[in-house]
């Protein structure tokens, strides 16, 4: 089979997921405070949502504020708790009309009440719909979410409503914020950074990794369209083989 006729079937991913890096580093390429760099990058996380659902993404997870986050300087932190409330009081009502359901994953209990519960408004109030799955990574690292999971399972094994030994990777996958979503089978990081910084460990196991150059704020439809394309080249094996002339020589 040549590569032409086994990417001819490849379709998009179901589920992809964003590093959004550069917001600082595009700031200061222009004179600019890095707080502007944020602005913008809430303007490319608008357009990154309208053009995953134009483009036919189910899963749309972005990951806007880090559980090392909280290391920067208490201006930027508070700057970008608040970026986080104005997108949901501003957007809300649109992201609803256009049919997109809510969710955040995360840690909440570090998050001050009003944007706790506006999180909350935000799931609920979209949780009928059935467009665009946008999924906000906020006060989200992968280690936390898998220790706040393990804790649950050793509670539950403490008090016997579980057996230790039935614990498989089900079990542990229905404990993790992203119980009710489909693992992501691509992954993109802009900047030109090339780390996975604690996003979706568990989840992101067998996906395809895109580092794109484009600083976050400059990420537009055809830097989209060109993660996809590079997407659809990939050859998808899960340690599996797949093209029977790679069987010869043991790929896995
Ligand atoms: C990384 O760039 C970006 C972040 C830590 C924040 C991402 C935030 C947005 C895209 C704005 C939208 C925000 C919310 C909360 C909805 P960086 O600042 O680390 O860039 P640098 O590496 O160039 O300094």
């Amino acid at each position: 089979m040549s590569s032409g006729q086994r990417d001819a079937g490849v379709s998009n991913p179901a589920h992809v997921a964003i590093i959004m890096d550069g917001n600082g580093r595009w700031a200061q390429m222009r004179g600019l405070p890095r707080q502007e760099g944020h602005r913008r990058g809430l303007d490319a996380l608008r357009r990154t949502v309208r053009n995953a659902s134009d483009l036919g993404i189910q899963v749309l997870t972005l990951y806007s504020f880090s559980t090392e986050n909280w290391r920067r300087p208490y201006a930027e932190v508070s700057f970008l708790m608040g970026l986080l409330k104005h997108f949901v009081e501003k957007d809300l009502a649109e992201l609803s009309a256009a049919n997109v359901r809510v969710r955040i994953i995360g840690s909440r209990d570090d998050l001050a009440a009003d944007l706790r519960r506006l999180v909350e408004h935000a799931e609920t109030s979209t949780r009928a719909n059935t467009g665009l799955v946008l999924v906000i990574a906020f006060n989200y690292g992968s280690r936390d979410e898998i220790m706040r999971a393990t804790r649950r399972l050793a509670a539950d094994a403490v008090a016997g409503r579980i057996d230790p030994a039935a614990i498989d990777e089900a079990a542990i996958a229905r404990q993790l914020d992203t119980h009710d979503l489909p693992d992501p089978e691509l992954v993109i990081r802009t900047s030109g950074e090339t780390r996975i910084s604690n996003f979706l460990l568990w989840q992101a196991a067998y996906a395809e990794f895109i580092f794109a150059p484009v600083m976050w704020p400059d990420f537009d439809r055809a830097a989209f369209e060109d993660a996809l394309a590079q997407y659809r080249q990939r050859d998808r094996r899960f340690g599996g083989l797949s093209a029977p002339s790679d069987r010869s020589v043991g790929v896995a």
